[in-house]
């Protein structure tokens, strides 16, 4: 047989999650920590956890015929050392947290990613450990952020992976030289060049400039911003790949009006959320992703409309956005303010952002287009951009923009 050490320290190299199982026997409560928790039998939903004979918590089990499964997320690591007894002078565990009960009763953990709430309906001798599977009466999916892991003895958390493609577009270069009195050639042939080298460019701005200059022609990839269902249709018909419609989340029935902009046309539609990391916004901005992700948009814009947000705050809001907004995915417009651009860019990719809205040369104060192409040729990243061909426009656009010699200088 094999020696206990070497069968702990192999199953120390098993990877799990972390659960608290909890019951409750004449009206008190009680929970433990428990990793052995496994899925048994869809149809009828059972579930499994092995709990040691000697423990306190396996003789209330059997006697209470209840339990719940509480499944922690990455950030509740002191609440399974707490009810796996590591936490000295705790003496009551339920304390700190809030917790609601389910209908046999058992504790469930309202921070909790998700509870079940299970009737013992076998228990099966296994060595020291006995073996309950619950059939689950109940479950709730409260959280969509990351789980907490256990392995080799330690708390863990998945690790952040870069994506294998990200996507760009453009949303500020035509503006900014709209804004700057280009031509509309010149403007139109920087829009043609960007878009054959696989970045999706805005080439109308209806949101905030009505005044729609004549488009000859529309680059493959292009996407109009508009405010009003007529702006949305009209650029539609004119041929743009997507509208973009931005929302103020901390305006109340904004998000609701956008919806009816986008009425019918969801498909189509790119919702940009406006000061999307500003910290005092922060729950109604993750209301709006839950909204727009109900509403199958596009996808969901997130942006640093000040440019001031720092890479804590971008991580801080996408590590729950992401998740929320399953299965419509993000895209991010990430300010270069203080040059902290490309490091908030890098940090959106970490938390599963894998869309990015720039502008060339960084002409509005986004992070540039060429910046962000480049990075992700570095990072093994792939994408439909061109770094080449994007740079050599960066190049281009920005000699185009050195002022000529003012009168009078030196030289
Ligand atoms: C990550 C982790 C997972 C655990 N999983 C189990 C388990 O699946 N079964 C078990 O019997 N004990 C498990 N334990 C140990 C119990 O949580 C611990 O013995 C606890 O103090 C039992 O509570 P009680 O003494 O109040 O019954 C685990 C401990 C940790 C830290």
């Amino acid at each position: 047989m094999v020696d206990p050490t070497t069968f702990r320290d192999v199953m120390a190299q098993w990877p799990s999650g972390v659960t608290v199982v909890t019951t409750l026997v004449d009206g008190d409560w009680h929970g433990m920590t428990a990793s052995s928790f496994s899925s048994v039998s869809l149809d009828p939903p059972l579930v499994s956890v092995c709990l040691d004979r000697r423990l306190y918590s396996h003789g209330l089990i059997s006697a209470a015929g209840v339990f719940g499964v509480n499944v922690l997320a990455k950030d509740q690591a002191e609440v399974a050392r707490v009810f796996a007894g590591m936490v000295p002078g705790v003496e009551d565990r339920f304390a700190g947290e809030s917790w609601t009960t389910a209908e046999t009763g058992t504790p469930l953990l309202d921070s909790a990613l998700g509870w079940l709430d299970c009737r013992v309906v076998h228990e099966y001798p296994g060595g020291d450990h006995t073996i309950f599977v619950g059939e689950v009466l109940a479950g709730h999916a409260a959280r969509r952020t990351a789980p907490l892991l256990f392995h080799s003895r330690g708390w863990g958390q998945f690790a952040d992976v870069l994506p294998d493609v990200a996507t760009l577009a453009d949303g500020g270069v035509v503006a900014a030289l709209r804004g700057r009195g280009h031509s509309e050639e010149g403007v139109l042939s920087v829009a043609e060049g960007l878009a054959a080298s696989g970045v999706r460019v805005r080439v109308l701005d209806l949101a905030r400039d009505d005044r729609a200059p004549v488009v000859a022609s529309l680059p493959d990839r292009s996407s109009a911003l508009v405010a009003t269902r007529e702006q949305a249709e009209w650029a539609l018909g004119l041929g743009v790949e997507v509208v973009e419609v931005p929302v103020d989340p901390s305006v109340p029935g904004a998000v609701d009006q956008v919806l009816t902009v986008i009425d019918g046309l969801a498909d189509r539609a790119s919702v940009i959320v406006r000061n999307a990391f500003a910290i005092e916004h922060g729950d109604a901005v993750l209301n709006a992703v839950v909204a727009l992700s109900a509403a199958r948009v596009l996808e969901i814009g997130m942006s640093d409309s000040l440019g001031a947000a720092t890479p804590l705050q971008v991580r801080a809001v996408l590590q729950d956005a992401v998740g929320l907004a399953r299965p419509v995915p993000l895209r991010a417009r990430l300010g270069d303010r203080d040059r902290l651009g490309l490091v908030k860019a890098l940090t959106a990719l970490k938390s599963g952002v894998h869309h990015f809205n720039t502008t060339l040369a960084g002409l509005d104060g986004a992070v540039a287009t060429e910046d962000l192409v480049r990075l992700l040729g570095e990072l093994d990243v792939d994408t439909p951009a061109d770094a080449a061909q994007v740079g050599l426009a960066a190049d281009a656009l920005r000699l185009s923009l050195v002022p000529t010699n003012p009168v009078g200088a030196a030289g």
